[in-house]
This record gives C-alpha cells, structure tokens and sequence, in this order.
C-alpha cells in the first residue's frame, strides 16, 4: 500500500502555511462536532483537510473555514480505502469523526451502520500506518451499554445495546490492536452527549424545535425520565484539542462527559427557564424512547482529569443558555414566551 498524490478543493483566501502544509485530517469534518473541530484547529494555526461524503453533513457549515484558505475538502467515503489514504497524506494527526451517528439508523440499517463506523475505521487505521498519522478516535458512551455501575468507569466491560454502540466498540477495538501490534498511536474519546450551537440532533435541539411549532405544549419521548450526561461543545473541542497533546497514543479509551446527570425532564425546565417560558404542558409519551436507547448514562471522568488535566467547564446550565441563544438565530425565537391566555 502507498500513500497517493493528492487532489483537494482548496479554499481560495489567503494561505497559512503554503500549500504542502497539511497538517491534520477531520473525518466527518462537516458533520456537527467535526466543524466545530476544524474551526478550532485552524484556530490554532493548523492547516486542516476535511474528508467527508456530505451524507449527514453539510458543506454550507464549513464554507467560512474554507474560505480562509487554511481548509481543503475532500467529499468522499471512509470505506473507500483509496478515497482514504489521499486524504490522509502528509498529515501528523487524524481526528476520526466520520460515522453513522444514529442508534435508530443503526437498527434500521446495521450493515450500513458495520461498514461505515468499523470497516471506515480500519481503514482510517491502515491508513494512518500506511502515512505515520496518529489518530484520535470519536467513540461513544453507548460502547457501555446499560450500565451495570454508575458512574462508570472506562474498565466496565462493554455490553452495547446497539448495533451503533457495537460498531463503535469493534471500531475502539481495532484502535488498540493497531496501537499494539502496529504501533500506530490511537486514542479513544468515549463521548457523552455532546450538544451546542450548529447541532441539528439530539434533545435539547430536539425540545427547542417543538416548542418553536408550539410554545404551549411539549411532548417527550419515553417517560422523561431518561437519565444522561450533557457535555457542551466547546468542552469536547477541549477534550480533543488536549488528548491529541498529552495522550500517550496506546489505545486508551477516556469518557469525556461533564460528570453529572440529567433527566429529560430536568432539561426541559431548565430550557423553559432560560427561555422564560411559563405554563408549558408537558405530555411524557411513555414507554422507551427508541430501540436501542440507553436510558442511564453517568461517566465516571477521573480518568481523563488524572492522565489528561481535562475536564468539563461549562456547567449544565449555562450551555444550555448559549445554545438557545445560538438556536434563536439558526431557527428563530419562539412567537411568545407566556401563553397569550395567561397574558391577559
Ligand atoms: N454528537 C454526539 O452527541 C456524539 C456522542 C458520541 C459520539 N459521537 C461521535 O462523534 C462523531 C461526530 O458526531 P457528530 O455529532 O458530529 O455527527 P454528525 O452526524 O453530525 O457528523 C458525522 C459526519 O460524518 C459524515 N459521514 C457519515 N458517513 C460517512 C462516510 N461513509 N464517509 C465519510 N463521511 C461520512 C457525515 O456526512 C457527517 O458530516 C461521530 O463519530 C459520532 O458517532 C457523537
């Protein structure tokens, strides 16, 4: 195997290190968290490539970083080896982000879900070898399944619920064997639920959406009871950002969560408080919210704040403040805050 020529759409702005001077690859760099990262490794004066197939993401999220001529794209699909290895080229670090990211796709579809998250990995793995990249992969809390402790440690065993939490847990597993017995540098984020501005998926985006259609009523998934960590962007950016500095690159797998726990309920009063909306009905529909869902998850993250110095900063509260702000611009504000009947 060898690492090919390159041939990338190149932003047209100004360059920041000449034109060779690629120096990390965002897989699923137009996806929600994926821009996010590209934005702040550019911000950090690095010169970043995207690999994506647009098949979740979208180009219209990174055409700003594009356009600062420190960002290439390359729209294409990680179980692509060929596809792969161009984008890998010349670069020091891959942050592994393209996936099929959805529990419920993954029901519907699981060969689909296999092909993209553990054979893509490999070959982003081969990859990585094949070009001396190492890699920073993006797991996920449902690698644990239903957790038989809590908060949980990153040595329970891994019992996915899911064919999404089994392609990760296989992808994780081919991270370490790489690490040992090819010496390719890997590290695992097990990512917990990762929420702010530019999300297009997930509860709090979820909820907010609802009440935009209707301010008065809100219907939740399952019993509202579901129990799960929430962690802002900025902090998973950060946990990125300081795993690619200090890890030792052996396969390590660290939960990056914000180390506390909230039910559906819970979140949704805090929206209505940060949007100071009053008297809103809200109708649990019951039963479980999706197959495959796990309605408990509670990180134990002292592994990362030892090894790594990492740890959540931005309080529940507070980012889902920030995040309404940003989705009052993306989406628009809700037509009333008070129920026109009680504003009599
Ligand atoms: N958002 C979360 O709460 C969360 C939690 C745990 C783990 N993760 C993981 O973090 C990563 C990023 O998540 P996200 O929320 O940004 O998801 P996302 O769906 O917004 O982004 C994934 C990106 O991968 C791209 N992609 C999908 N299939 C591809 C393929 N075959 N080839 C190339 N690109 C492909 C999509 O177009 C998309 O841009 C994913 O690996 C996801 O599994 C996310």
């Amino acid at each position: 195997m060898y690492c090919p020529r390159v041939s990338v759409i190149k932003g047209r702005g100004r360059s920041y290190r000449g034109d060779h001077a690629v120096q990390v690859l965002v897989t699923g760099g137009a996806g929600f968290i994926g821009t996010h990262l590209a934005e702040r490794l550019i911000e950090n004066g690095n010169v970043v490539r995207i690999l994506d197939d647009l098949s979740g993401g979208a180009l219209v999220g990174i055409s700003r970083l594009l356009r600062t001529g420190a960002a290439e794209f390359i729209r294409g699909d990680v179980r692509d080896i060929g596809r792969v290895l161009e984008a890998t080229k010349g670069c020091e670090t891959v942050y592994h982000l393209a996936a099929q990211s959805s529990v419920p796709r993954s029901t519907e579809n699981p060969a689909l879900d296999l092909e993209v998250n553990a054979v893509g990995t490999n070959n982003v793995l081969m990859a990585a070898k094949e070009c001396g990249a190492k890699v920073v992969f993006a797991s996920s809390s449902v690698v644990y399944g239903i957790p038989r402790r809590t908060p949980t440690p990153e040595t329970e065993p891994l019992v996915p619920h899911s064919f999404y939490g089994a392609s990760k847990a296989a992808a994780e597993d081919y991270c370490r064997l790489y690490s040992e017995l090819f010496g390719v540098p890997t590290v695992i984020l097990r990512l917990f639920n990762i929420y702010g501005p530019g999300t297009n998926k997930g509860l709090i985006f979820d909820l907010y959406r609802k009440l935009l259609r209707d301010p008065r009523r809100l219907e939740i998934l399952g019993t509202g009871e579901q129990k799960k960590d929430y962690l802002y962007i900025d902090d998973a950016i950060e946990a990125f950002m300081i795993a690619s500095e200090r890890s030792k690159f052996r396969g390590d797998a660290y939960n990056i969560g914000l180390g506390e726990s909230y039910t559906v309920l819970q979140i949704a009063e805090m929206i209505f408080d940060a949007l100071g909306l009053e008297g809103v009905e809200v109708k649990p529909r019951g039963g479980t919210s999706w197959p495959g869902d796990v309605e408990l998850t509670e990180p134990d993250v002292s592994k990362a704040e030892i090894e790594l110095g990492w740890k959540a900063k931005v309080g529940i509260r507070d980012g889902i403040r920030r995040t309404l702000e940003a989705f009052e611009k993306e989406l628009g504000s809700l037509p009333y805050k008070r129920p026109p009947e009680l504003t009599k």
